[in-house]
C-alpha cells in the first residue's frame, strides 16, 4: 500500500512541478521574445526616422555628399541598412549588409501613401519603411520626397531567442532533477511516520486480539463446566448460560478472525513474507472439507456435489487454504435455500489451480459485488437473516493474496453465486 502511496506522491509532486515550471518558462519566453521584439521594432523607427532629412540631399547631390554628421550615421549598426526611394518606388541608394530581397512593391508603397509607416519580415530582415514629404513654399501642401526603408537583420533576436529556449530547457531539466531526488526524499520522509504508526496500529490490534482471547476461553470453559452439571441449576438459568455461552463464542470468533487478518497484514508487510509453504493436494485438502461440510448441507437439504480433478498440486500453507475452502464454502451453504445446490469444482487451467464454489443461493447485488471483500461488510439481506461477521471473505481474500492467487466473483441476484479463486501450480511437483 504504501509503496504505491510513494509513488504517487512522487509523480503528483513532479506533475505539479513541471506544471509550475512550464508555466514559469512560457511566461518568461513569451515577455523576452515581445521585449526583444519590440526594442528591433524602436531601433527601426529611430534609425528611419533619423534618416528622413538625408533623402533630399541624395536626390539633390547623391549618396557621396551625405554629411557625416548627420544622426542616423550615428544609429547604424553592423546588422542593419537604410536604402533610399524616389517618389515612384526607385531606388536611388543604399547603405549597410544586411537588406529586404525584394524592392518597394506597388502595394507597400500605395500604403505608404496613406501616411502609416509599414513593418515587414522578409526572410530573415526586418524592415521598417516610411514615406517621407515636405512642404511647399506656399506651407499648405505635401510634397512627397520618396520613401525611407531601414532594415535590421533579425538573426541576432532569433540567436538570442534560442539561447533563452536552451538556457529553460537545461534549467528545466535540473530543476526537475532536483525536484525529483528532493521528492524521493520528501516522501520519504512524509510517509515514514504514517507507516510505523500503522504498523504499531497492526501490531497493536494483534496484541489486543491476543490478549483478548485467554479470558474468552477461560469464560468459555466456565460455562461448560457448569452446563455439565444442570442439576445445581434451575432451567432459567441453563437457559441464560446457553445465551451467554452463543455470544462468547460469537467473540471468540470474532477475536480469532481480527487476530488472523492482523497477523496477515504484519506479514505482508514483511519483506521476507516468511510463510511455512509445502506442496498441498488440493484434491484431499478439499475432500476433507466436503466431508466436514455435508452434514450442513443435508440439514438444509442442499445438494452438495464435489467435481475434484486429481493430481493438482499448489505450494502453501494447508491449515490456511483449508480456512479459505471453509469461509468460501460456508457462505454458498448458509446464503442457498432449502433445497438448493452447492457444487465444487476443482480444475487446472495453465499455470493455474482454478477452484470453483457454486451456488443457487440468494445471490449478491452487482451494485455491492466491489464491497463484499471489505472487513465486515455484509448485504442487508444476509444482516437480516444469518449469523456472521462479514470477516469471511476479508479473511479469504487476504489468505488468496498471501498465496500469491486470485479471487473473483460473479452473482445474480436471486439467482446464486459463483467465487473462482485461481492458485499458481507447484512448479516442482
Ligand atoms: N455465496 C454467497 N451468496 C450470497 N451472498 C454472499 C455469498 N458469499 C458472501 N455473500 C455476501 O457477502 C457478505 C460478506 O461475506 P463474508 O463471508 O465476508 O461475511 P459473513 O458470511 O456475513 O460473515 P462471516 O464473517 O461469518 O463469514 C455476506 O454477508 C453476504 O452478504
Ligand atoms: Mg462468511
Amino acid at each position: 500500500m504504501f509503496q504505491s502511496l510513494r509513488w504517487l506522491f512522487l509523480l503528483t509532486y513532479l506533475l505539479v512541478m513541471s506544471a509550475i515550471f512550464g508555466a514559469s518558462s512560457t511566461a518568461i519566453y513569451i515577455f523576452f521574445s515581445r521585449s526583444l521584439e519590440q526594442q528591433l521594432n524602436d531601433r527601426l523607427q529611430i534609425l528611419a526616422e533619423a534618416a528622413i532629412p538625408s533623402l533630399r540631399i541624395i536626390k539633390s547631390r547623391g549618396i557621396q555628399r551625405l554629411d557625416d554628421e548627420l544622426p542616423w550615421q550615428e544609429l547604424f549598426r553592423h546588422n542593419q541598412s537604410l536604402e533610399w526611394f524616389n517618389p515612384k518606388g526607385k531606388l536611388l541608394a543604399k547603405e549597410g549588409k544586411f537588406f529586404a530581397n525584394s524592392s518597394l512593391s506597388q502595394a507597400l508603397v500605395d500604403g505608404l501613401q496613406e501616411g502609416f509607416p509599414i513593418l515587414q519580415q522578409q526572410g530573415q530582415v526586418r524592415t521598417f519603411s516610411i514615406a517621407v514629404y515636405t512642404e511647399d513654399r506656399d506651407k499648405t501642401t505635401l510634397r512627397l520626397e520618396g520613401y525611407i526603408r531601414a532594415s535590421e537583420s533579425t538573426q541576432d533576436l532569433i540567436w538570442k531567442l534560442d539561447q533563452l529556449r536552451s538556457g529553460l530547457i537545461v534549467g528545466g531539466v535540473t530543476v526537475l532533477l532536483l525536484s525529483s531526488i528532493s521528492g524521493i526524499g520528501l516522501t520519504w520522509l512524509t510517509l515514514q511516520p504514517m507507516q510505523r504508526n500503522l504498523r504499531r496500529l497492526k501490531h497493536f490490534t494483534g496484541d489486543v486480539a491476543h490478549e483478548l482471547r485467554n479470558p474468552l476461553t477461560a469464560i468459555s470453559t466456565t460455562v461448560d463446566l457448569l452446563r455439565n452439571s444442570p442439576e445445581e441449576l434451575s432451567l432459567t438459568q441453563v437457559r441464560k448460560l446457553a445465551i451467554i455461552d452463543r455470544a462468547n463464542e460469537q467473540i471468540i470468533h470474532l477475536v480469532e478472525d481480527l487476530l488472523f487478518l492482523s497477523r496477515a497484514n504484519i506479514a505482508s508487510d514483511r519483506l521476507d513474507r516468511d510463510f511455512n509453504f509445502a506442496p498441498i493436494r488440493l484434491e484431499e485438502l478439499l475432500q476433507d472439507l466436503v466431508e466436514r461440510f455435508e452434514p450442513q448441507a443435508q440439514s438444509k437439504q442442499i445438494q452438495f456435489t464435489p467435481h475434484l480433478r486429481t493430481g493438482i498440486v499448489v505450494k502453501g500453507d494447508s491449515h490456511k487454504l483449508s480456512r479459505l475452502f471453509s469461509n468460501l464454502l460456508d457462505n454458498a451453504l448458509k446464503y442457498t435455500t432449502d433445497g438448493g445446490r452447492v457444487a465444487l469444482f476443482l480444475e487446472q487451467e495453465q499455470r493455474f489451480a482454478v477452484i470453483r464454489i457454486e451456488d443457487t443461493g440468494i445471490g449478491i447485488p452487482p451494485d455491492s459485488l466491489p464491497l463484499i471483500f471489505q472487513r465486515f461488510w455484509r448485504a442487508d439481506a444476509a444482516k437480516s437473516e444469518k449469523d456472521g461477521l462479514g470477516l469471511g471473505l476479508a479473511i479469504a481474500q487476504a489468505i488468496v493474496q498471501q498465496h500469491k492467487g486470485e479471487i473473483k466473483v460473479s452473482s445474480r441476484l436471486g439467482a446464486g453465486s459463483s467465487f473462482r479463486v485461481l492458485l499458481p501450480l507447484d512448479a516442482q511437483a
